[in-house]
């Protein structure tokens, strides 16, 4: 290892936070390790990288990018995450074994700041199932994977899977070997999303109670959301002395998924009076950060989500209508500006020119490179051709949409189509370019959607299985974009693609196309075999 690669002897930037304020709360966003491991969420290179570069834009303290053995993707996703995030410390998890260890200290080598996160079972119920070891080994194996993780860096955070259901005593004994150890953070997971949040504080005051060495770490919390209480069990355990926050954007991951990141920063924003532990994130990144997971990975956020919810500053009724008119506190908790939404207002023309457009994409917090913008404008120029009114949530839509299809290796030539009541059969002649090979076919099917698909599986033959056919509109109004997403599963590989466009049927061809180049990109990076997190 070169020395301007080792981990050691760097500074640990979110410990000396909380040394420097004891009510700073450090936020751990686990999007793209557990957030992906919600079926069919996977996200490519490329995608994991601009998801990265908004959470360190918005000041998360921790980025964990990935499980650096699980495969070669997540490995190369870690490493390249690792590269170019600066100001946020990138962490990848590993079980507790040498080889687990050795990969992910690779991954995390160039990083700024770097941490090993490494995690064994502690619950009865585990370490007889699931690792079938006595607790004596299992105890062993805490002290052997954290003292191993210790020679790569001196950031290094222990996790007891199943933590909520593990002995009291057994959980006092691990915990306070793997400070020992080196340790510098203490995870305590509600895994099976059980807990409650009078229980969960209690096992977090007990922790601080029972464990001598205790004060050496800092406590975190990964709560999921299996009951829907992550976010409450989190702020539960903040208040009784964790002072780190594992979370997702827009609560991905596992099952129900994880504490939602934006619900718990802004309620530690929101409710500063009862609660004034604080976090630097910067909320009016929110919405951006979630609008981007969620094209990514195609999971829509459900209208009346708490937050970024499209419904979330709505307000629907006369008498609530009447009572923001007079004054906005009446039904408004905070402000929607506050998380980053602007009120839709109508943004550029077909007659705007580059530079309103390259404003536009800065306030709407977009970095991009030459030639990123020079792509964004000319589809802006045509969507603007084809629609009266565009709004922010166009620009959004349209940017976004490119995310990834730079190293494609199918592409979408051309589609034509008849239906209706006339063409029985529908029809559609598809064009794509499969790696520089171009071929047209005509095809027919139950209707336009299907007889487009067929066209696809007869250029490209596969055997992955359509799942999802799902299609919103981004703006209202009957020319707004219409935004698709497909999702496909092949020998138990799912992954989920989107596009967005005028046209529906174009999108919903292009969203097709987009599942089928993830799953390409799955295929050559796949894991060699199945792990359990
Ligand atoms: O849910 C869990 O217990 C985990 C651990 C790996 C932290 O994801
Ligand atoms: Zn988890």
């Amino acid at each position: 290892m070169s020395t301007n690669e080792t981990q050691m002897n760097k500074p640990i930037a979110e410990a000396a936070r909380v040394a420097a304020d004891g009510d700073y709360v450090v936020i751990f966003d686990t999007t793209l390790r557990d957030g992906e491991q919600s079926p069919g969420a996977s996200m490519n290179i490329e995608e994991k990288m601009r998801i990265a570069e908004v959470l360190e834009d918005m000041g998360v303290d921790v980025i964990e990018a990935g499980f650096p053995i699980a495969s070669d993707g997540d490995f190369e996703a870690v490493h390249e995450i690792a590269k170019v995030v600066k100001n946020s410390t990138v962490c990848g998890l590993a079980r507790a074994t040498k080889a687990d260890i050795d990969r992910c200290a690779e991954a995390i080598k160039p990083a700024a700041s770097g941490r090993i996160h490494t995690f064994i079972s502690t619950s009865p119920l585990h370490m007889k199932y699931k690792l079938q070891m006595e607790p004596e080994k299992v105890f062993e194996k805490v002290i052997e994977s954290v003292t191993y993780a210790r020679q790569f860096t001196d950031n290094v955070e222990w996790s007891c899977e199943d933590g909520s259901r593990t002995e009291r005593d057994f959980l006092f004994r691990c915990v306070e070997a793997a400070i020992n150890a080196g340790a510098g953070t203490i995870n305590i997971p509600d895994t099976v999303g059980y807990t409650v949040p009078e229980e969960f504080a209690d096992l977090i005051r007990d922790v601080r109670n029972n464990v001598p060495n205790i004060d050496k770490a800092i406590i975190s919390v990964h709560c999921h959301n299996d009951l829907g209480l992550a976010v409450a069990n989190s702020l539960a355990a903040v208040r009784a002395g964790a002072r780190q926050i594992e979370c997702t954007v827009n609560g991905l991951g596992e099952r129900a998924g994880n504490a939602a990141m934006e619900e718990c920063v802004m309620a530690l924003r929101t409710r500063n009076d009862v609660m004034p532990q604080k976090t630097r994130i910067m909320t009016e990144e929110i919405t951006r950060a979630s609008r981007l997971v969620s094209t990514v990975t195609g999971f829509t956020v459900q209208p009346n989500k708490a937050i970024v919810g499209a419904n979330a500053f709505a307000h629907e009724s006369g008498i609530h209508q009447d009572g923001m008119l007079k004054h906005a506190g009446t039904y408004e908790i905070m402000t929607p500006e506050s998380v980053g939404l602007n009120k839709s207002n109508l943004v550029l023309g077909k007659h705007s020119g580059r530079h309103a457009f390259k404003e536009k994409l800065k306030s709407l917090g977009y970095e991009l490179g030459d030639n990123a913008v020079e792509d964004a404008f000319r589809r802006f120029k045509t969507l603007a051709d084809m629609k009266k009114e565009v709004f922010d949530e166009d620009i959004v839509a349209l940017v976004d949409d490119s995310v990834g299809s730079a190293n494609d290796k199918i592409r979408l030539v051309s589609l034509e189509l008849l239906c209706g009541t006339v063409h029985q059969p529908p029809r559609a002649t598809v064009e794509l370019d499969v790696d520089g090979d171009v071929r047209k076919v005509e095809s027919t099917g139950d209707g336009p959607v299907d007889a487009a698909f067929n066209g696809i599986k007869e250029i490209f033959p596969h055997s992955a299985r359509l799942q999802l056919y799902q299609v919103s509109a981004v703006t209202q109004g009957t020319d707004a974009q219409a935004e698709v997403t497909v999702r496909l599963e092949e020998n138990g590989r799912t992954v989920n693609g989107q596009a967005a466009d005028t046209d529906t049927m174009v999108a919903s061809v292009r969203a097709y196309v987009h599942a089928l180049n993830k799953l390409l990109d799955k295929r050559e990076k796949s894991a060699p075999d199945a792990m359990t997190a």
